[in-house]
């Protein structure tokens, strides 16, 4: 992945006083915003005022400075619209995701093809800030507006057989130039996969929007995962299909290069990457000035998240 090269001035100075101002009205809400949540929720909106998700404060979200609207629109990775960190915010505006169905089967009883408003209603929305610790060594504080993962498990009548959840994100080359390229960077379609336990794990949501509006485009629209103990990548953007399985999935970066990226994933600053170092990690934002900080232990959810890997040599499941 190209590495970081992009100075910003601070977040605090440049997130725009509207989408502040939006941010708090929906999030002192509170109990009124709850009764309007998901149900009806438009997360494929197109036209500005139709934007505006309502969504209610998670108690797991970190209070933590939150890197400004475009900060998190404007450096992006999502390689199918190219491998620059701006080509994202450029050229994913060629993607069309309305109407957006996720096809859901495995090892389901009820398997089906459901469309994203549908697969959405009745769920209340909940906005969850959490830190992304990319591989590269940068990192954000995102204020995601989603869904626990969890939840919609539960809707799919799971069968006991199935140890893990496979992703697999939209492959439609007429919209996603890094789809056309004739030395293609990444195998398409780009795939990820989690063990049952961390994808029914409280902190893993289904992302539909960010600062209270729908997800943009380079994003992940309209729904991408995020799994805040991991590095960025395993939080696939514009997802189209979820499948409960037996084996171990395929993840993207695992299959291109094993040696540097392994199905785990998790943030690790004792493993090093076989190119550079995880110790440390710069937050976007920072300024010129910015000093890269210590990178923690699963990304600072330790607490939350360790007992899944009690017993597992880290250096070996990486
Ligand atoms: N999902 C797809 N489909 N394609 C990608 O290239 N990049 C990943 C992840 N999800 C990627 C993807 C990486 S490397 C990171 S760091 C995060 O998306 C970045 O998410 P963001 O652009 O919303 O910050």
């Amino acid at each position: 992945m190209p590495s970081y090269r992009y100075p910003v001035p601070p977040a605090s100075e440049i997130t725009p006083r509207n989408i502040f101002l939006n941010r708090r009205s929906f999030i002192t809400g509170g109990a009124s915003a709850i009764a309007l949540a998901a149900s009806g929720v438009n997360v494929l909106a197109q036209d500005q005022d139709a934007r505006k998700l309502n969504a209610v404060a998670s108690a797991l979200s970190t209070d933590e400075a939150q890197n400004s609207y475009e900060d998190i629109t404007t450096y992006n990775n999502f390689y199918e619209f190219g491998v620059d960190k701006s080509d994202p915010a450029r050229y994913a505006n060629q993607l069309t995701t309305d109407p957006w169905t996720i096809k859901v089967g495995g090892l389901v009883n009820n398997p089906r093809e459901v469309g994203i408003e549908e697969l959405l209603t009745g769920y209340d929305l909940e906005e969850r800030v959490y830190r992304l610790r990319c591989v590269e060594g940068w990192s954000m504080v995102i204020p995601w507006v989603g869904i626990s993962l969890a939840s919609l498990i539960d809707k799919f009548d799971v069968q006991g057989s199935a140890k893990y959840v496979a992703f697999e994100t939209l492959e439609r080359p007429s919209e996603m130039p890094g789809q056309r390229a004739i030395f293609p960077v990444l195998p398409w379609p780009y795939v990820e996969g989690l063990r049952m336990d961390e994808a029914k794990h409280p902190l893993t949501i289904l992302a539909v929007g960010l600062y209270g509006e729908v997800l943009p485009k380079q994003n992940g629209a309209p729904v991408r995962l995020v799994v805040p103990w991991k590095y960025g990548f395993k939080s696939i953007k514009s997802i189209v299909a979820i499948n409960f399985v037996e084996e171990e999935p395929t993840a993207t970066w695992h299959k291109q290069a094993p040696r540097e990226y392994g199905f785990y994933s998790n943030v690790n600053p004792n493993v090093d990457h076989p190119r550079w170092s995880q110790k440390t990690e710069r937050r976007i934002g920072g300024g010129l000035f910015n000093q890269r900080i210590d990178t923690q232990m699963f990304n600072g959810y330790e607490e939350q998240v360790g007992s899944l890997y009690e017993n597992m040599d880290l250096t070996k499941f990486f």
